[in-house]
């Protein structure tokens, strides 16, 4: 099943179990517009290369939209749309006051120059500068993209529309970044493990995890989650595997990682077969790379009691099912990995207000954000009597009909008087 009928599929039935009118459900689904845009380049020997890029903005009836922007050679129209929605459900569940969207390019950014790269972002920001904007929809780093790629598309869409730093977040400090914006997926995922551990008695402490992927999201969960005790015993990146049974030193291997090293040549752990990391003996399991990752023919071998969703979409329906039987607990996306877009949300503020927070306060806020989203999906499971999923879905599904509820019936108010 294809991420965009698998988000679908859980939209339909956290609707029907808030018994959302059929009509209300349909237009939820419908994005608000899609955007496809070709972006061609000369590359740095002369050539030139064409890419396609796009831009799915899902809903904006409680903000301007607000999502990633990925740069990877899978990019789909299908699967931004996907994710466009999450995010509509995701801002909801964090109780932000924004929509949802989503984009990317199609191109592989390890085998583009940083000149490449650059002029690529620029070409696609011309094309996309009148649809976005501070109050419409307000772009953020996501897989293969970073601090630096927002850097250019702030710049480039200033030179169409005037200083606007809060057209981007996830940029870098001194253009007007968030302190903590870096680390803040990563450490939601911490304090979102940490509220769901203490459900069951358990602590980060004393826990065993797995983690897949080492990039923004994984390398900071995994740092914070061994700064709070906890055992990281296997790792994995698109370079390798590894693992040490005594739990790997995080911050030693971040060091050999930015020295250039691969995972496959740290020295404190050993290598593994990289199709045997999901399903590695584990309290925790952390995917924090890619969607699908999790499908029927792995599910049945997870080992791990609980599946902290870092990743969007890192587990198919048919894996979902499997997990439930198994008794694994799955905290979702939506809620889990929701601290980049929070941070996104104090950095937009911040840029708004012209006044910049200290790092305490971010974190602090953070924290605030992400427990009380965590007590409200609790909430919901309790009077809906559903599984974290689908009290995630149902909390941010219900956010938002009740906004776009609001406004239809203003504006039907205006027609008929
Ligand atoms: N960055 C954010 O703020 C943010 C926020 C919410 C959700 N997410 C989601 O988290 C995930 C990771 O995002 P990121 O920003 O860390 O991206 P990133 O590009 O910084 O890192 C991705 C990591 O995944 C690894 N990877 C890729 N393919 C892999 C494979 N087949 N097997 C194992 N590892 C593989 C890469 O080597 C890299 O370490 C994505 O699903 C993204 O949508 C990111």
């Amino acid at each position: 099943m294809n991420a965009l009928a698998a988000t679908s599929r859980n939209f339909r039935q956290a609707a029907r179990l808030l018994g959302l009118d059929s009509k209300l459900e349909k237009s939820l689904l419908i994005p608000f517009r899609e955007i496809k845009v070709e972006c061609t380049i000369p590359k740095d020997d002369g050539t030139l290369a064409s890419f396609v890029g796009f831009r799915v903005q899902h809903d904006n009836a409680r903000g301007p939209m607000k999502g990633g922007i990925r740069y990877h050679p899978e990019v789909d129209p299908d699967e931004v749309n996907a994710l466009a929605q999450l995010m509509t459900w995701k801002t909801a569940v964090a109780a932000v006051p924004y929509g949802g969207a989503k984009g990317g390019i199609g191109c592989s950014p390890g085998d583009l120059s940083r000149s490449e790269l650059e002029r690529l972002t620029r070409v696609f920001t011309q094309k996309i500068h009148d649809l976005i904007g501070t109050h419409t929809d307000i772009p953020a780093p996501d897989m293969g993209t970073n601090s630096q790629t927002m850097a250019w598309i702030f710049d480039e869409y200033s030179k169409f529309h005037g200083h606007s730093p809060a057209v981007v977040t996830g940029k870098p400090i001194d253009l007007g970044g968030s302190l903590g914006r870096d680390a803040a997926t990563g450490r939601g995922v911490m304090y979102a493990t940490e509220a769901l551990l203490a459900e069951y008695g358990k602590s980060i402490s004393g826990s065993t995890f797995v983690i897949q992927g080492f990039g923004n999201v994984g390398s900071w969960a995994a740092q914070l989650i061994h700064e709070k005790g906890g055992k990281v015993i296997a790792l994995g990146d698109v370079s390798g595997t590894i693992r040490n049974k005594a739990g790997i030193d995080v911050p030693a291997l971040m060091k050999h990682r930015n020295e250039g090293g691969q995972l496959k040549d740290f020295h404190g752990a050993e290598v593994m077969d990289a199709s045997e990391l999901l399903v590695h003996e584990c309290d925790v399991l952390l995917p924090c790379a890619l969607g699908g990752v999790l499908n029927r023919e792995n599910a049945p071998d997870v080992k791990a009691k609980f599946i902290i969703e870092a990743a969007n979409h890192p587990t198919d329906p048919e894996a979902d099912e499997i997990l439930t039987k198994k008794g694994v607990v799955v905290l979702p996306d939506i809620y889990a990995n929701a601290g980049g877009v929070i941070v996104s949300y104090f950095e937009w503020v911040q840029n708004i207000q012209g006044f910049m927070w200290e790092e305490e306060k971010v974190n602090m806020e953070l924290h605030k954000y992400m427990n009380s989203a965590f007590q409200n999906i609790k909430a919901m499971c309790k009077s809906q009597d559903c599984n974290l999923r689908m009290g995630a879905f149902t909390l941010g599904v219900n956010r938002v009909a009740r906004a776009t509820d609001t406004v239809v019936d203003d504006s039907s108010y205006i027609h008929h008087h």
